[in-house]
């Protein structure tokens, strides 16, 4: 098979994974409208190319909150990328450092964050959700802090979980050989749930701006709000002192029926570029895409599913390892 495009590590990955892990990663929530409408959204913008410019040598630098990347693609939290590949997070650190770009690491990783740390040299973030139980979180920001993590990454599109009707009908759980790590140091505490991503028990549905404030008084690191995706809740980020924005509907797994980042994007960089950096995720899946984003106003973007695909068939190249967790996934699922 030849990998030419990411629809092709896509195409790929479909066959490979048991089709429920399948399901969890490329799947969106309720009717997945808005997780389809964030790529036909891009294919929908013409470029307006002027000829006749040096193209011969070309600096995709940027920096992002201060560090330098080498180009403007960082990869977003994906949580539980060890059902991809074993130690999946801690691969997809070390290609990001390879690559000079930015990671940011989810709360729901399968690696802890100190692992995921330590293979990073450059520009790694860290994505935190707020829990009921406040010291958890609290705790979360004060490893963060003190583990080198360049800023964290606040999501605000969760209040409940999207209903992602695939997971709900294949009954999705974490395969029993992988672990939430970031919560291994709650061994005996009530809140060490493997399955906690899919519980809606203990993320705090009653996060508000205030929360902002708190985490801001937590840490000094920069604060990126991610799932903005109006111009008034840019402005309010603004007004509450964050650093950054990711305009983002979580990859469509969140609230159905929401704008493509990419039609929101503009009117929020209007709002507030002059304030902060503004980045955008959802459905970027190839270098025109990334152009338009910028062209729309964006100084980076995200990709979240795609390095999903990549790492699966990089597994699949290391057959040593892949055969024993196909194997414990597929004996969970049957
Ligand atoms: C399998 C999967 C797990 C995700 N886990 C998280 C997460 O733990 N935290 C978070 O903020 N976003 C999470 N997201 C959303 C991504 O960070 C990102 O917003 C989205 O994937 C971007 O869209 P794309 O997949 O089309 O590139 C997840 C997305 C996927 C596909």
């Amino acid at each position: 098979m030849s990998m030419i495009c990411l629809d092709d590590f896509e195409a790929y990955t479909e066959c490979f994974l048991p089709s429920a892990v399948w399901d969890f990663y490329a799947g969106g929530a309720d009717d997945c409208e808005s997780r389809d409408r964030n790529l036909l959204a891009f294919k929908r913008i013409r470029l307006r190319p002027r000829v006749l410019r040096d193209v011969s040598a070309v600096d995709m630098r940027t920096t992002i909150q201060g560090t330098e990347i080498s180009f403007p693609v960082g990869i977003a939290p994906t949580g539980i990328s060890s059902m991809a590949c074993p130690d999946g997070e801690v691969c997809i650190a070390k290609a990001a450092d390879a690559m000079k770009t930015c990671y940011i690491a989810s709360t729901y990783a399968t690696c802890s964050l100190e692992d995921i740390v330590a293979v990073s040299s450059g520009c790694c973030w860290f994505q935190l959700y707020v829990f009921k139980r406040r010291e958890v979180t609290e705790r979360l920001v004060q490893r963060v802090k003190s583990l080198g993590y360049k800023a964290l990454v606040v999501t605000v599109d969760v209040p409940y979980i999207g209903k992602r009707r695939k997971d709900m009908l294949n009954d999705f759980k974490i395969p029993a050989h992988l672990k939430l790590k970031n919560f291994e140091i709650f061994k005996k505490d009530k809140d060490r749930n493997d399955n906690l991503p899919l519980c809606n028990d203990v993320l705090d549905p009653a996060v508000t701006w205030s929360d902002i404030q708190w985490l801001r008084s937590l840490t000094d690191l920069p604060i990126i709000l991610k799932g903005i995706l109006t111009k008034e809740d840019a402005e309010l980020a603004v007004r509450h002192g964050v650093q950054g924005i990711i305009v983002s509907n979580h990859g469509g797994r969140q609230l159905d029926g929401v704008s493509a980042t990419i039609e929101v994007l503009p009117e929020i960089v209007e709002a507030v570029r002059s304030c902060v950096e503004v980045y955008v995720d959802g459905g970027i899946r190839r270098g025109t895409d990334v152009l338009k984003a910028l062209a729309l106003g964006a100084k980076c973007v995200f990709i979240g599913r795609p390095v999903i695909w990549g790492l699966t068939y990089k597994e699949n190249k290391c057959l040593e390892y892949s055969l024993s967790t196909l194997q414990m996934i597929g004996k969970f699922y049957g």
